[in-house]
């Protein structure tokens, strides 16, 4: 299986260094219309999406490739080291991320100063440029991401489009694809940092850039989840930490029965990291049917002590019921954690304050398996 998983992460190299021409890009469509102000059809590569848990946004095709392609921690990212990479050589990165994301960043004093930051995004952007032609063929022929290696790896939570608020297409179908060659084409324009919006109209406008760095305002993020376990569960639990916290399954395709699932293709995530899995598993007995997932996985969270072999042994309890401040969950959700690292994993809360909000909340009122 690993050695499976990196051939297919590796044929990238191969198959762009054979092959590679810029006439396989075709035309770039930059912001849906001509110089004299004609419509054009087709994506356009300033269309923005944005994050559906925090309203974080990003160019189209730079939340397609930054979703699937890395994320800031495996295959493709500069932070992924050894297995992480699945494969793929050391400085292939095509990390997109933001430079800086109020309001979970401090723009200077956290980690890397600002201009590293943006250095990175930069270089990166370079380095997708590159090899644009290989990228695209690559995604045509269905190897980049690379199978079921690709899907446990990357991020699931869905993008928003700024257009019409429909999801943004999975990597796989024609719709995406275009996307990204529209996007390559056009250089792969970058959105580099975000600001909190002082005003609901300013949403998603651009904000004060400073010499060639885009700045936009957060969208808004998308409703917010009830304080009720099952809501949490897929808004949050589901999207962000079952792709680590739950087991690989031959279903992270498309055929998951269950209504509540909120991936539209009804893939269930998985698989990605044993570690969490063994620490906390947020699955249910059935891995082909997530129906009674939420339910199962409450006693694995509430008044359940942590794992007694991983980096929080004997820290503590997962979830004390009306006492939050306490919840390893919350620490871990506010990256104010004693024990390990934030969650999701990185250093920085991620999560933004509204929706852990809600958790609290759940917990305030006793917890229950609702
Ligand atoms: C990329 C993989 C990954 C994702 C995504 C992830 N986790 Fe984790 N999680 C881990 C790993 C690895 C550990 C064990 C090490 C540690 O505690 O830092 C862990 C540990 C935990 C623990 C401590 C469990 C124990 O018994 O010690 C909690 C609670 C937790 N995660 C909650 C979450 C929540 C909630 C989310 C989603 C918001 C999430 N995690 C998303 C990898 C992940």
């Amino acid at each position: 299986m690993l050695r499976g998983r990196i051939l297919a992460c590796s044929l990238l190299v191969v198959a762009t260094s054979v092959v590679g021409c810029k006439r396989d890009l075709g035309e770039c469509n930059l912001d849906g219309q001509t110089s004299d102000g004609r419509p054009i059809p087709g994506p356009a590569a300033f269309d923005i999406a944005y994050r559906l848990t925090d309203g974080l946004p990003m160019y189209e095709g730079q939340a397609l490739v930054q979703s699937t392609c890395g994320d800031g921690a495996f295959c493709h990212a500069p932070a992924a080291v050894g297995a992480d990479r699945i494969g793929v050589p050391a400085g292939l990165n095509f990390d997109v991320g933001l430079a800086c994301t109020v309001p979970f960043d401090n723009c200077d004093d956290q980690g890397l100063p600002y201009a590293e930051r943006l250095d990175r995004l930069y270089g990166n952007q370079n380095q997708i440029n590159t090899w644009a032609e290989g990228m695209i063929q690559e995604m045509r022929a269905g190897a980049m991401p690379p199978g079921e290696a690709g899907r446990s790896v990357r991020n699931n939570t869905p993008w928003l489009r700024k257009s019409d608020g429909s999801e943004l297409p999975p990597i796989e179908s024609g719709d995406a694809q275009e996307i990204v060659r529209n996007w390559l084409a056009c250089q792969a324009p970058v959105i580099a940092r975000t600001e909190a919006p002082p005003s609901e109209a300013l949403q998603l406008e651009p904000c004060q850039s400073v010499d060639n760095e885009i700045c936009i305002y957060n969208g808004p993020e998308g409703d917010l989840p009830d304080p009720v376990w099952s809501d949490i569960y897929w808004s949050l639990m589901f999207t962000q930490c079952v792709i680590c916290h739950g087991p690989s399954n031959g279903n992270n395709n498309a055929d998951d029965p269950n209504p509540n699932n909120p991936f539209t293709t009804g893939e269930i995530p998985g698989g990605a990291d044993a570690n969490a899995l063994a620490a906390l598993d947020l699955s249910g007995a059935n891995t082909m049917d997530t129906t009674t997932w939420p339910n199962e996985s409450w006693a694995a969270v509430v008044n359940a002590l942590t794992f007694d072999q991983g980096l929080c042994a004997d820290d503590g309890t997962i979830v004390i019921p009306n006492n939050p401040t306490e919840s390893i969950m919350i620490e871990k959700l506010r990256a104010m954690q004693t024990c390990g690292d934030s969650m999701p994993p990185g250093g920085s809360q991620t999560i933004s304050d509204p929706l852990i909000q809600v958790v609290v909340d759940w917990i305030n009122m006793g917890a229950p398996n609702n």
